[in-house]
């Protein structure tokens, strides 16, 4: 099973549970790791589940505008061009085999409401992927770090993930 994980990060962290999760994943398949900045215009044809995670800003997926907060908040200005939304939006519609899989990060606040990995989840069911529930994580704060426990959970979910969908 080929994967390939897209992920967007402003401070880091999204980077690294997407590192545990491909960590995860590649007991059971062979996984390629992207930066969004980084990732193909489209998806690569031999893949055969797409996992895309990023920070969820104001409720949703970062926008630039969002991007810039983060920036005046000490983020590194290198990746304010292009977050997940704007990479699924100039996807093409439609003639997508591949399970989606989407996860995020989001701050250790009760009950509010909103994940980046939702918002991605809709977004890709519409561009005619084939999703499946998405995850979050939790951070301490807008800059990190990640709650603790969370990096092994994401691996442990990144294993079992690929397990159930090496079964569909
Ligand atoms: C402009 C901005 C808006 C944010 N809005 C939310 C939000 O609505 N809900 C939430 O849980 N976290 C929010 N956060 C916190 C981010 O989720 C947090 O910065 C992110 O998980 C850190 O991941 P990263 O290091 O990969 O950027 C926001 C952060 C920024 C910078």
């Amino acid at each position: 099973m080929e994967v390939l994980v897209v992920y967007e990060t402003m401070f880091g962290n999204t980077g690294q549970i997407a590192q545990a999760i491909a960590a995860g994943l590649a007991a059971h398949a062979h996984v390629t790791v992207t930066d969004v900045v980084d990732a193909p215009a489209e998806v690569p044809p031999q893949t055969d589940v797409l996992v895309v995670g990023g920070p969820t800003h104001a409720f949703s997926m970062s926008r630039a505008s969002t991007r810039k907060d983060a920036v005046e908040r000490g983020a590194a200005d290198s990746d304010l061009g292009r977050g997940i939304r704007d990479w699924l939006e100039a996807l093409p519609q439609g003639g997508h085999p591949q399970s989606f899989v989407g996860f995020d990060t989001r701050v250790d606040i009760p009950f509010l409401p909103g994940a980046a990995s939702r918002s991605a989840t809709r977004l890709a069911r519409r561009l005619g992927f084939t999703v499946t529930e998405p995850e979050s994580f939790l951070v301490e704060g807008y800059e990190g770090p990640i709650v603790v426990g969370e990096v092994e959970r994401a691996r442990a979910w990144g294993e079992r993930l690929a397990l159930e969908l090496a079964d569909t």
